[in-house]
């Protein structure tokens, strides 16, 4: 995929703008407060009608002002036809009932049919918690490229945590009235369903990702080993997990141990929902062994490793959209982090305060850089 331009209209601090983007490497540098990310974020929302920074999207409406509008135009790998999504967003006096209308080609679209027309791996400072965070952090990492790669994954996924939640008010209830409820047959029919798919394809990717990881070539050019070990009630028996039967009578075993805990608990202990992941850099567990660079340097070549699987499912390649992702690097890590980026051939975002310190060290070598100036809401 290559975005080819983006105009704002009253988006944060920019008034009206419009921006043409180069092939690779396009760099936003300014001060702080200049509006870089604001541009990270108008192409986010651009394809996911959301922002990575704020759940108010009110904020992303110029002060002042009443509603903001994005055009974004891009090409298809193959195909020479340019496209564009147009976004409107309108405040009203109900946040939470604010307007959004999205176009594809000046046809109204829903948002459903926005997600996937254009893949996208991101990276912000706060990624740090996918290692020091809690389980949750990875969960999202994972379960975000799995929507982008299976295109039922979200409607499985959301199906789960409905199932899942009115389990949990019945356990609760069980608790709170001390009622005797032999067993949730019904709700536990659906999970366990849901449980082995959403599994399997946790499994699929893990497989996938690893087998990347220990390919020769990314473990001398990364210069460390770099593991992904994802860690599920599933894989602590010998199962086949290719196996739905085997799968589904081992879960439902489960369930049935825990059944009475769970009713203690007032709600559902095993499952899906309590899957984390360990990673490994150079066969140490890098959540109580590395640094905060190397943390960040990690985070950032498994999510070009991910851009490779999107990549293998999708035959598209996904733009990276990195805020601020060479703070902390030395310049060893920066130089790993672009040959990693540039070898992908990927068009990619960034944004940084200090352009000279790449420019003095010839990180960039050969690459084709678009440097952008950004200052007060305005690019030069
Ligand atoms: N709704 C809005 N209307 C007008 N200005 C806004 C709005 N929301 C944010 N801003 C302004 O945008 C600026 C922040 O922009 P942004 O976060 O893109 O900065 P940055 O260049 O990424 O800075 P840093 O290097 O510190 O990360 C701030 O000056 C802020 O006041
Ligand atoms: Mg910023």
């Amino acid at each position: 995929m290559k975005i080819k331009s983006l105009e704002l209209i009253n988006f944060r601090n920019y008034e009206k703008l419009k921006i043409k983007f180069g092939e690779k490497w396009n760099i936003l540098v300014g001060e702080n407060g200049a509006g870089k990310t604001n541009i990270l974020e108008a192409l986010y929302y651009s394809v996911t009608t959301k922002s990575f920074r704020t759940s108010k999207l009110d904020n992303l409406v110029k002060n002042s002002e009443k509603e903001f509008y994005l055009n974004l135009e891009f090409l298809d790998d193959d195909i020479e036809i340019l496209s564009s999504i147009e976004n409107i967003y309108k405040k009203t006096e109900n946040y939470k009932k604010a307007q959004k209308n999205i176009k594809l080609n000046k046809s109204n679209i829903r948002l459903l049919e926005l997600l996937g027309i254009i893949p996208f791996i991101f990276f912000v400072p706060d990624d740090i918690l996918v290692i020091k965070g809690d389980g949750e952090n990875r969960r999202k990492l994972f379960d975000f490229i799995l929507y982008q790669i299976f295109p039922n994954y979200k409607f499985l996924f959301n199906r789960y945590f409905n199932v899942l939640k009115k389990r949990n008010l019945l356990l609760k209830e069980i608790k709170q009235k001390n009622i005797n409820v032999p067993y949730l047959e019904s709700w536990d029919e659906n999970l366990i369903d849901l449980n082995v798919k959403i599994f399997q394809k946790r499994c699929e990717l893990n497989n996938i990702l690893n087998e990347k990881l220990s390919d020769e070539k990314n473990i001398l050019f990364f210069d460390k080993k770099i593991k992904v070990q994802y860690i599920s009630i599933f894989l602590k028996q010998n199962l086949n997990v290719e196996n739905y039967n085997e799968l589904y009578d081992f879960f439902k075993e489960e369930l049935n141990k825990n059944y009475e805990k769970d009713k203690i608990l007032g709600f559902t202990s095993k499952g899906i929902h309590r899957d984390d992941w360990q990673f490994f850099y150079n066969e140490k567990d890098i959540k109580f062994f590395g640094s905060q660079g190397e943390m960040r340097l990690f985070i950032l070549l498994i999510k070009i490793i991910l851009s490779d699987v999107i990549f293998e499912y999708l035959r598209k390649r996904p733009i990276l959209i990195f805020d601020d992702i060479f703070s902390e690097l030395d310049i060893f890590n920066t130089k790993i982090l672009i040959d990693a980026c540039d070898k992908h051939n990927l068009q990619i975002f960034i944004t940084t305060v200090d352009i000279d310190k790449l420019k003095i060290n010839n990180l960039f070598q050969n690459a084709i850089l678009n440097i952008f100036n950004v200052k007060n809401g305005s690019i030069f």
